[in-house]
């Protein structure tokens, strides 16, 4: 089984537009999502175009801040506690990463909690490691709306998790471990110091690779029936890539996740649900 991402987030997207458009005559006006795009990496241009895209196809109200490289810690922050401030801005979103000198960790913590549409801030990512409620870090929350969608669940299973970022890896490890339905897995989050990563994925029910090493996983590395989720995207002189070996996997296992078509566009619908979740919960409603 093919996990076809894009399709299910377009229907995704397609619910969270009528719910918006159903909230504007009570809200008075569009939620609105603010996108910090500093510098000129090429990749991030392209996320965050495709972002605030979903957005306004979503019947949301997108701010772009485009600023220099050059840009200041100080001038970051003034810009971040402006946004707290304003009252038609629901979510802010620190494109990452950020050009060097900037102190990124510093600058999500400044982010009003309950405006970090990410779920980056320790507040968020705590209330998550917690079990609390809260905003949910787009990408992994993408992973496990996916399986679950497809009627996947690692309850009870072996998962192995390859990457301990803190936008991926280590927020999805929590979300599987967690109490509830389409968690409850027995997690393994490898990294650079993991003695046998090959070993511990041959063990694994569901495998997510979020190292982005193009087609690093390979099929003698996973066991027959396995969910393989492939969260890496490289650019190569072949195109986009994931970290997996989607062909030599795809007659081996009992799903995966193509690259492009996969997570990220689920990685956007999020964005967009969390987006909404905010505006709702300023708003005074049930989310
Ligand atoms: N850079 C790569 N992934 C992400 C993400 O999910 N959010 C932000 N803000 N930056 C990213």
């Amino acid at each position: 089984m093919i996990l076809d991402g894009k399709a299910a987030a377009l229907k995704i997207r397609a619910r969270l537009r009528e719910e918006v458009e159903n909230l504007r005559p009570l809200l008075g006006r569009e939620p609105g999502l603010a996108v910090i795009l500093a510098g000129d990496d090429p990749s991030s241009r392209i996320y965050v175009r495709n972002k605030r895209q979903a957005c306004a196809e979503a019947g949301c109200r997108s701010l772009l801040y485009e600023l220099p490289a050059s840009l200041g810690q100080a001038e970051m922050e003034r810009l971040v506690d402006e946004l707290n401030a304003r009252e038609e801005v629901d979510g802010i979103l620190i494109q990452l990463p950020l050009p060097p000198g900037l102190d990124s960790l510093k600058l999500l913590e400044r982010i009003a909690p309950s405006k970090d549409v990410d779920g980056f801030h320790p507040q968020n990512m705590g209330r998550l490691a917690l079990g609390l409620p809260g905003l949910r870090p787009c990408t992994p929350a993408g992973v496990m709306e996916l399986l679950r969608l497809h009627g996947l669940s690692p309850q009870g299973k072996k998962a192995v998790v390859v990457g301990r970022s803190n936008i991926v890896g280590k927020p999805l490890a929590l979300m599987l471990e967690a109490d509830g339905p389409q968690g409850n897995a027995t997690v393994t989050l490898c990294h650079s110091h993991t003695p046998d990563i090959k070993k511990e994925c041959l063990r694994a029910d569901f495998i997510f690779l979020a190292l982005g090493r193009p087609q690093w996983l390979k099929a003698d590395m996973v066991k027959e029936g396995a969910v393989v989720v492939d969260i890496g995207i490289t650019r190569t002189d072949l195109g986009l890539k994931g970290d997996c070996d989607f062909d030599a996997l795809l007659p081996k296992v009992r799903a995966i996740t193509p690259v492009p078509g996969g997570i990220g566009p689920m990685t956007i619908a999020m964005l967009l649900r969390n987006t909404l979740q905010a505006c709702i919960l300023r708003a005074g409603g049930a989310p």
